[in-house]
């Protein structure tokens, strides 16, 4: 939700952590603030203005507690102004502490939950500051990731990781925290990943990572290969359209990296057995957004080829049904950033009834992939945009490659359908690229639809799956309203809002469906619609029926819903930028929400 930085060594420490800083806008950018040791003093701004020092702290902001204000951006500093920190998180229980400091004649500035924070370690300080964050967190409750620095102490960083992402960056003569890998790719690539409630100890020449006991913990050196590049815009106007054109990419990776000499698929280190299959008698499927929508047509794949009852749900309502969950259920929670509160919570949930949990997520070493028992990665490489796009496409990867394994191993799908669809899936790279080829066809669609205050989205099957995700990405980034639907469904009470020139973007991908869709094209049509069709090459029939329609290349009726969703993420993505909205970074969103 916020992105938090943390400086030690021989640069200007500001330079170092503005630099961090706008790498980790996407996390939260409503405000954002930085605190220096000037080597006497500590001090604290929220502009740019460069402060000279070796050793700092700064924070980009997505306000949680307390509006976008200069009062509410961090670092937070305690009364006498000597300790800053930064936080990214909710305490949830700062109001009890507010009130308990107050009652020490504590005099607080913000409206914010962070505040609480450093007044506690300055309550606790008595010359360490280590001591003092240790005997600080003991009182809170809620996710946290903060650092901390000190006028007594002008050497010395201190961090903690609770819920909330936190690495660490090992440099030569310097090191450094921060919320994400981007942050320091400029400086460093070896980092190590926190644990939760682990707490560390830097300064310029040492890293001491340290357990919820002070004692000494190991940590492995995770080196990132990616470049810096990867996690800038490349030259495209804006992340979004960078992603999108990344999606061949990522599918060919995501796939062809787990395939064996044999064009076998070998699911990394997943350890589901048969036996282990055999046991499983329901799969939940549990993610948010577009995740939740990739995760729709996992359960799809998932029940054709490995004959599994599969129920999908929303992470913040998944929990608080108290599904039926023991130990032969299978969970597989689906994250791009592996941050969500909520999915994380719904893991958790998972973990505590005894299902085994298997993650989906295109971070390494976030916290549900740490906290999952097997974890496929998509390979999407950096989504920095809000909007997910290429993670989707990968989802989607990962879910018919999970879902092709267990089926060859439980035995509902045969060895030569099971190279037939590796095959099919093989081709969706070129077949999405040659989609990506004549985007400007879709771009001309746009033209026509960018006034229009409601939007449509209908399909049936996978299409109506595949719709869900048409219309959250029309409306979260060009702030259409844009509803999906089942297309046998608008009949019953929806079709009244069709009026003269209502866009309804209608999917047709499904051969067995196809005719019964094309009467729901016709129901709409009749009342005044302006249709969109996406649909196969060589369905001549919808062009007697639609405005407009957009073919995708001839493929497998199972795998069409990863060609098919590219353009509906270039309509929407045209309509946005037609609208003058801000692609990367739409209103009200942040692209991990780690507040449930
Ligand atoms: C997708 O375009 C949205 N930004 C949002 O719905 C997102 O998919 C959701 O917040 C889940 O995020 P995650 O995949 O990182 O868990």
């Amino acid at each position: 939700m916020c992105g938090i930085v943390g400086y030690v060594g021989f640069r200007e420490a500001s330079d170092v952590i503005v630099d961090g800083l706008s790498r980790l806008e996407y996390r939260g950018y409503d405000s954002a603030g930085i605190a220096v040791h000037t080597g006497e003093d500590v001090r604290f701004h929220i502009t740019k203005n460069p402060i000279k020092g070796n050793l700092g702290i700064g924070h980009t902001r997505w306000a949680t507690h307390g509006a976008p204000s200069d009062e509410n951006a961090h670092p937070h500093l305690n009364m006498s102004e000597t300790i800053a920190i930064v936080h990214n998180g909710i305490i949830e229980n700062y109001m009890s502490v507010k009130e308990w400091l107050i009652s020490k004649g504590v005099k607080f500035k913000s409206e914010t939950d962070t505040e609480v924070i450093v007044h506690l370690i300055d309550y606790y300080y008595d010359g360490d500051l280590l001591q003092a964050v240790y005997e600080a967190i003991k009182k809170l409750r809620g996710a946290y990731a903060i650092g901390v620095i000190s006028r007594e102490h002008p050497d010395e960083i201190v961090a903690v990781r609770k819920d909330s992402p936190l690495v660490v960056g090992i440099g030569k003569d310097e090191n450094f925290i921060a919320s994400d890998i981007p942050a320091l790719l400029k400086y460093t690539r070896d980092v190590h990943f926190l644990d939760n409630g682990e707490v560390v100890h830097l300064t310029k020449d040492e890293v001491k990572i340290l357990n919820g006991n002070k004692q000494e913990v190991k940590k492995d050196v995770f080196h990132v290969n990616w470049d810096v590049e990867a996690a800038s815009k490349g030259g495209y106007d804006h992340f979004m359209i960078k992603e999108i054109i990344e999606q061949p990419n990522g599918i060919k990776e995501t796939l062809i990296r787990r395939l064996d000499e044999q064009g076998k698929i070998k699911l990394d280190d997943i350890k589901l057995t048969k036996d282990d299959l055999e046991k499983i008698k329901k799969i939940y499927v549990v993610a948010c957004g577009t995740a939740y929508n990739a995760g729709i047509i996992g359960r799809y794949a998932i029940e054709k080829f490995a004959k599994i009852p599969v129920e999908t749900d929303l992470a913040s309502e998944f929990r608080y049904r108290e599904p039926f969950i023991d130990e032969n259920t299978l969970v597989i929670v689906v994250s791009q950033s592996g941050e969500t509160a909520d999915t994380l919570a719904a893991l958790r949930e998972a973990k505590e009834k005894g299902a085994r949990v298997l993650a989906v997520t295109n971070v390494v070493g976030s916290s549900i992939a740490r906290e999952a028992d097997d974890v496929f990665y998509t390979w999407a490489g950096p989504e920095v945009a809000v909007a997910s796009t290429k993670a989707y496409t990968t989802q989607l990867v990962a879910f018919y490659m999970i879902a092709l394994d267990m089926g060859l191993k439980k035995g509902t799908i045969d060895e030569e359908f099971y190279k037939k669809m590796i095959e099919e899936l093989k081709l969706t790279s070129d077949k999405v690229q040659k989609i990506l080829d004549e985007a400007d066809n879709i771009k001309e669609l746009a033209k026509e639809i960018k006034d229009e205050a409601h939007a449509f989205y209908i399909g049936r099957g996978l299409d109506y799956n595949l719709s869900l995700e048409g219309a959250l990405k029309l409306k979260e980034i060009s702030y259409m309203h844009a509803e999906a639907f089942a297309a046998g469904e608008l009949k019953h009470g929806t079709i009244a809002l069709i009026e003269n020139r209502t866009p309804v973007i209608a999917t047709l991908t499904q051969e067995k469906l196809f005719e019964k869709i094309v009467s729901n094209v016709k129901e709409v049509k009749a009342r005044g619609a302006y249709v969109i069709a996406i649909a196969q090459e060589g369905n001549k029939e919808i062009e007697k029926v639609a405005d407009k329609v957009v073919y995708i290349p001839k493929t497998n009726d199972l795998l069409a819903s990863i060609p098919a969703v590219v353009p509906l993420q270039l309509l929407a993505y045209y309509v946005a930028v037609m609208r003058g909205c801000d692609v990367d970074k739409p209103r009200n969103l942040a692209k991990s929400v780690t507040v449930e």
